[in-house]
């Protein structure tokens, strides 16, 4: 078993903190958001790894070169333009030799894929497709299935009226190789308009895996990204537990830092500051009893005198002014620098707490 990891989006719903940083790795609590699924794909033994690429895939390869670094054998392929899903698994045919595991490479999960490989050997499937329940399926693929496990129907981004389940394509697929056969080379190709429904239309063996409570979440909104940080700091993800929350940092005795928060090497946290449930990247500086609250600033930021950061996403570099409000659903792209006393996002219940 090989796997193919689809890292090409452009992550345009997760701007402007993609604008430099593509989306694969974003940091997730201190991490390139890619480390949590190489993680997933070695839980199952699988190490033989290949990224699919297109936008911006330098800065990728540098940070995770060949591998060697996590346990696991990188290989990457860069398409010219996006070849879309299907395209792209495509576009790196010659890599592929076996079944392949396939993650869309935006999505947490914890899920036990050894599970799910068994599960396809044992259907003697040609395809499996992991799915997960949500509350709107309109933003995701819809799946229906029949009662002995076989996908019905697929339909991406249903309408509000076309929804007739809560089960959803959950981006992680195993696929045997003789799929590549139904895709055209050389041509922007999708799974989930392409290739699924002709699976359907070929009667192929295509089987749908639900695990049990398995937590799933498409990082690709700024509101999940945020999600996704409270439910790791909340120690609400079943499988995946933080290694170190404190990295080496100065803080003053008399700033407060609550358990949960997760600090980055070389931050300075100065008297009277609060960090509270929030994540700072490397490097960054909050003043004196400035406060950060259920947020995630990324390194080299400094936050100013008496500034409050609620519900925020601070990009790198960004430098918030002194008694600045950076209040909930707020993302600030990287070097952002706000003048004293600027307020951002749902401002005024958290100006009135500072008074
Ligand atoms: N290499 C490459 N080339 N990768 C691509 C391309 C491409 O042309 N287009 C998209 N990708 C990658 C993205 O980087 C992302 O990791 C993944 O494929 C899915 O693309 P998204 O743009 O994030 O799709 P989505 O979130 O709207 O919908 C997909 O994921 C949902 C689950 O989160 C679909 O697969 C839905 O059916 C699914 O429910
Ligand atoms: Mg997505």
């Amino acid at each position: 078993m090989q796997a193919l990891i689809l890292a090409g989006g452009k992550g345009t719903r997760l701007r402007p903190l993609t604008v430099y940083t593509p989306k694969p790795i974003v940091p997730i609590c201190n991490r390139p958001f890619l480390l949590y699924q190489i993680d997933t794909l070695r839980r199952a033994a699988i190490t033989d790894i290949t990224l699919s690429l297109s936008y911006q895939p330098n800065k990728i390869e540098q940070l995770l070169g060949d591998g060697s670094d996590y346990g696991v054998k990188l290989k990457y392929t860069v398409e010219p333009q996006p070849m879309g899903t299907a395209g792209a698994y495509k576009f790196a045919e010659d890599l592929i030799r076996e079944p392949t595991v396939v993650f869309n490479g935006d999505i947490l999960t914890d899920l036990d894929l050894k599970a799910v490989i068994r599960e396809h050997s044992e259907h003697q499937a040609t395809a499996t497709i992991v799915l997960t329940p949500v509350e709107n399926p309109s933003a995701y693929g819809l799946v229906e299935t029949e009662s002995d496990g076989r996908i019905r129907r697929f339909l991406e981004k249903p309408k509000a009226d076309e929804i007739t389940c809560n089960t959803i394509n959950a981006g992680t697929y195993i696929l045997e190789p003789k799929v590549l056969d139904l895709i055209p080379a050389g041509e922007n190709h999708s799974f989930e308009y392409g290739l699924f429904p002709e699976l359907l239309k070929r009667k192929e063996a295509f089987f749908a895996h639900i695990p049990a409570r398995t937590y799933w979440i498409d990082i690709g909104t700024p509101e999940r990204y945020l999600r996704v940080h409270q439910d790791l700091l909340g120690n609400r993800v079943g499988r995946i537990h933080l290694k170190e929350r404190r990295g080496d940092f100065d803080s003053a005795t008399a700033a407060e830092v609550d358990e949960l928060s997760m600090i980055g090497d070389d931050c300075q946290i100065k008297p009277g500051a609060q960090i509270i449930n929030s994540v700072l990247g490397q490097g960054c500086f909050v003043e004196e009893r400035a406060r950060v609250e259920n947020s995630v600033i990324w390194p080299h930021t400094r936050v100013g005198t008496t500034a409050i950061v609620s519900g925020a996403v601070v990009g790198r570099g960004c430098h918030i002014g002194r008694s600045a409000v950076v209040g909930h659903g707020s993302v600030l792209g990287d070097k952002t620098s706000l003048t004293d006393y600027t307020i951002t996002g749902q401002a005024e219940v958290q100006a009135e707490a500072v008074l």
